[in-house]
């Protein structure tokens, strides 16, 4: 029987950098939330104990590198597991964007392998085997909206976000994570977004929330990439209620209240990006 699984692109609404740690990690405090912008992975059992992925985008590789492939030899390793896997990647989520693409795909495999394997996994045993994947894989493997301590593993839940509308666009550039933290200035970061944002979201006013949106890596990548300073004048200019970058980028979004409005903005950035997304925040699970 085949298992599909849905995994779902964040948005960072609050980050704030607390400081640079011994492992070479930024300890950080991040507010992220789930959008329903997707990428689909589908499960099938192999009785050869091999991991194959099958991706529809060939910009991502199939082998080793890949993090769903990663996630699977994983459980294999720690379970003895001698079942293998057939794994097709519909890939929607823009790559290398920060919006976590291939974290999210990394924990619909812990999810779509715990069933298809039969390994009664609970959430936070598939989250705890999630963070030595990568940062992000926790947080992706709850979904919803949370705060994220740590280097980003550690998580608390968070109720709905006021209801809005999302518009976000990615530039046609690539940036690596690893070169925008190790550009950081730490010293000089004193923000306090995501305290503002918990704040936001407990009152569950719209204006408080958008007030409150901030992200300390965004200075650095509005000076060195020209494309990220653009598009986000481009949403002030055509009426964003506010504009942040996501993550390291380049991804950038804009808030908006009504559906109206975000397909006025999804029409005007769509005449010159070509990666534009009208998307909504998804309610957690777990409320
Ligand atoms: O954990 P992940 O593999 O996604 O991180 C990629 C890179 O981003 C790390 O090697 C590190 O350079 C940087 N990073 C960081 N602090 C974090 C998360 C990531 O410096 N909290």
């Amino acid at each position: 029987m085949d298992i599909t699984v849905k995994a779902t692109a964040k948005l960072n609404l609050a980050l704030d950098i607390l400081g640079k740690r011994d492992d070479g990690y930024h300890e950080l405090e991040t507010v992220m939330a789930m959008v329903d912008l997707a990428d689909y992975l589908d499960f099938s059992l192999r009785l050869d104990g091999n991991i194959k992925l099958e991706s529809s985008s060939n910009a991502v590789p199939e082998d080793g590198r890949n993090l769903i492939v990663k996630a699977g030899l994983l459980l294999q390793r720690r379970f003895q597991v001698t079942k293998g896997a057939t794994i097709k990647l519909d890939k929607k989520i823009p790559i290398s964007a920060g919006m976590a693409g291939g974290s999210s795909d990394a924990a619909a495999t812990l999810h779509g392998l715990n069933q298809l394997w039969e390994l009664n996994l609970s959430l936070d045993e598939l989250a705890e085997i999630g963070a030595e994947i990568g940062s992000d894989v926790s947080f992706c493997v709850y979904g919803g909206v949370a705060m994220c301590n740590g280097r980003g593993e550690k998580i608390t839940p968070l109720p709905s976000l006021p209801p809005c509308w999302v518009v976000l666009a990615k530039p046609a550039i690539s940036v690596s994570t690893r070169d925008v933290f190790s550009h950081l200035e730490v010293n000089d970061i004193q923000h306090q977004h995501s305290e503002k944002m918990l704040a936001a979201i407990a009152s569950g006013d719209y204006y408080q929330m958008v007030e409150a949106l901030g992200n300390d890596l965004e200075d650095y990548s509005l000076e060195k990439y020209a494309e990220i300073s653009y598009l986000k004048k481009q949403f002030e200019a055509f009426g964003a209620d506010a504009v942040l970058m996501s993550g390291t980028g380049p991804t950038v979004f804009a808030i908006v209240k009504t559906e109206k409005k975000a397909k006025r903005l999804y029409n005007s950035v769509s005449g010159f990006c070509k990666n534009v997304h009208m998307v909504r925040f998804l309610k957690p699970q777990f409320e």
